[in-house]
């Protein structure tokens, strides 16, 4: 069964795209019609991107969850919403009906309530990807709570600041999480990340692993007893019900936090009914969703991508959902082929650095893996390179299901360019074009429009004109910031601090960050942050970190690094910067390639030149322009010899 406002072919995708531009109010007025609402808006749209402001529907009231969960019971309430996958095969699979839920999500909000938890709290979530880790998202957009999940990746240091900097009073976590071969120890993590800490006053606590943990008397406490006295509460005579909290369409879903060319994370907040139409919007009709097809979206909760297309996005269209707790590998590198097989999984969401990992694998763990189910392939996170989207196409997809490349990012909320899945063409490399609603732009350093001679292929970076319904609102008790960050660049334009190319046919290629924002497996990290958590270590007198192209990530992290001279074991002080980073960061922003430097290459008012590091990080030691203004010229020549 397909949407009211499901795209069934090119010329409807064309006259879908004019009808967004041409009348926007109209457009995404006609596509809230078909959700659920506890009063209708005043007005489609206010913006204006100085200052910014930007507000959809507003004065229409909802909440979320009753549009992923309730609205769905009479229909689907015996269906799958998730179907959670755990990390050892061995272990029994979790199939999670949308009635389930729906009890689960009414018992969570109750727990939160009976912990003290109210409306506009932040509530911070630390867990892996167990169903409980959706149950509190919901359960916290179910009281009008602001959810702010961190990866279970990320150490204690970068969630106390976090924590710090949304204020948030409650956590929710687990005992520890699996992670292929590997246990990880979050409440352990997060009690160190509460030295200190002066906010929180509740974490409850999911067991998961049995992994010893410390809880303290007053403020830790159990998720299992916390939600048996909370069923007690909710259910009565058989019959669930939680009274959700009812939002204001602009009032704050989530805090989700994102890396940009500053050292401080910045923590990017999306609202209610913008986020939820536009993550619905994208995710029927990219990929061309029908209901009762099977879901699978490979990310992880603690990232956009797992917010928007493994939660929100298909629980509001109804979908069901596929939740994988483990990682590609584990135990071998057919576990992917194994769970769509399996679960008989009909689309398959995943990053370039995933396929190119298992690529190196070769085709054997596909062999005797049924992948008929299969109808459309999605690709996120990261440019596909030919090689990748090749093999994606011929092994996994046996050339019969459309690839959809899909770019945004998690200020964006969801898809902004991407081909529709059998609807819009395909193009190895190339998102394609504009979702209705967004209206993508060229510029030049100056901000002036790019535009082509004749047929050409034009560059320039990467802006949208306009607001489409999930774009960012603010970044977390900082609004400067976001003016700053997206506004400021170009006069009334969002910036997305990406480059791109675009063809005659109007088809977009995203050809990377062109500001000081790495993109490592997919997650977006910035150099100052790697450079100050590097600074941290006490041999350490300076450091410059600068991206290479890198064969399985996409782009590896290089540092450039003057130590003290007191330490000269360099093995051991490359060891304690890494331990360094992980400490400061987590283990993703660890540097994949250490160079000692006697000094970095300045200009005469101080700065690094970056351009050339970044040069002979790429081995591109020959041509590396003009460095005559380099204080000095001499240092670049030995930090070329001393490539790594
Ligand atoms: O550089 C772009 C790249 O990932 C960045 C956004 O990262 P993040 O906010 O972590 O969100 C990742 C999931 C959406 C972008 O600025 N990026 C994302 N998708 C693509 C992409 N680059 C090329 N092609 C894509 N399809």
């Amino acid at each position: 069964m397909s949407y009211p406002y499901q795209i069934n072919s090119f010329e409807e995708y064309q006259q879908a795209y004019k009808k967004s531009i041409e009348q926007p109010e109209e457009f995404w007025a006609s596509v809230a019609e078909h959700f659920t609402w506890r009063k209708k808006w005043d007005k489609v749209l206010n913006w204006n991107f100085t200052e910014p402001t930007i507000e959809w529907f507003k004065g229409a009231k909802l909440n979320i969850t009753e549009n992923c969960i309730d609205r769905h019971l009479e229909k689907l309430g015996d269906k799958p919403a998730l179907i959670w996958e755990p990390n050892n095969p061995e272990e029994r699979v979790r199939i999670v009906t949308y009635n389930r839920l729906h009890k689960r999500v009414c018992q969570v909000a109750q727990m939160l309530k009976n912990n003290g938890v109210k409306k506009g709290d932040r509530v911070c979530i630390y867990m892996g990807m167990v169903p409980e880790l959706a149950y509190a998202v919901l359960g916290c957009a179910r009281i009008g709570a602001i959810h702010s999940v961190v990866f279970g990746g990320f150490s204690a240091q970068s969630i106390s600041d976090r924590l710090e900097d949304a204020k948030a009073e409650f956590i929710i976590t687990c005992d520890g999480a699996y992670r292929g071969e590997k246990t990880i120890p979050l409440k352990s993590v997060i009690d160190d990340a509460l030295i200190g800490n002066k906010t929180v006053k509740r974490i409850i606590v999911f067991t998961r692993t049995r992994t010893p943990v410390s809880m303290l008397k007053g403020r830790d406490v159990w998720w299992e007893d916390e939600m048996d006295y909370a069923e007690e509460q909710v259910e009565k005579n058989g019959v669930v019900s939680f009274e959700p909290e009812i939002m204001d369409a602009e009032d704050p879903l989530f805090i989700l936090y994102t890396s940009g060319s500053t050292g401080k994370p910045k923590g990017v907040v999306h609202t209610t009914a913008g986020y939820m139409l536009f993550t619905n919007y994208s995710f029927v009709n990219i990929f061309n969703y029908k209901q009762g097809q099977i879901h699978f979206c490979t990310a992880d909760i603690g990232w956009v991508t797992g917010h928007s297309y493994i939660v929100y996005g298909p629980l509001s269209a109804g979908a069901t959902s596929v939740m994988f707790e483990g990682i590609p590998t584990y135990p071998d590198a057919g576990r992917f082929w194994d769970i769509i097989d399996k679960h008989k999984i009909n689309i398959l969401y995943t990053a370039p650095t995933a396929i190119r990992s298992l690529m190196g694998f070769g085709t054997k763990p596909l062999e005797n893996k049924n992948l008929s189910s299969l109808q459309v392939l999605g690709s996120v996170g990261e440019p596909i390179n030919e090689e990748a989207w090749h093999w994606y196409d011929e092994h996994v997809g046996k050339k019969r299901c459309p690839i959809v490349d899909t770019w945004w990012q998690t200020e964006t909320a969801g898809i902004l360019i991407s081909n529709f899945a059998g609807i819009t063409p395909s193009k190895p490399g190339w998102a394609t074009l504009p979702m209705p609603g967004v209206q993508p732009i060229l510029v030049d350093e100056n901000g002036n429009e790019v535009l082509p001679k004749e047929n050409e292929t034009i560059a320039g970076n990467l802006c949208i004109k306009a607001p489409w319904p999930g774009i960012i609102r603010t970044t977390y008790g900082d609004h400067e910031r976001c003016r700053t960050n997206y506004f400021a660049t170009y006069q009334n334009l969002y910036f997305s601090g990406d480059g791109a190319l675009k063809d005659k046919d109007g088809n977009y290629r995203i050809t990377g960050r062109v500001d000081d924002v790495l993109n490592i497996s997919g997650h977006r990290i910035g150099t100052a942050e790697v450079e100050n958590a590097i600074n941290m270590h006490v041999g350490v007198v300076e450091s410059a970190v600068v991206g290479y192209p890198h064969a399985i990530k996409g782009q590896g992290i290089y540092a450039f690094v003057i130590v003290s001279s007191k330490h000269s074991d360099d093995e051991l002080t490359r060891k304690d910067i890494l331990q360094t980073v992980t400490r400061v960061i987590g283990a993703i922003a660890k540097p994949d390639k250490i160079q000692f430097v006697a000094g970095l290459p300045k200009t005469r008012s101080g700065k690094i030149m970056r351009r050339i590091l970044r040069k002979i990080a790429e081995g591109e030691v020959e041509n590396l322009g003009d460095t005559t203004t380099l204080l000095d010229p001499n240092i670049v020549d030995e930090i070329k010899n001393g490539r790594i």
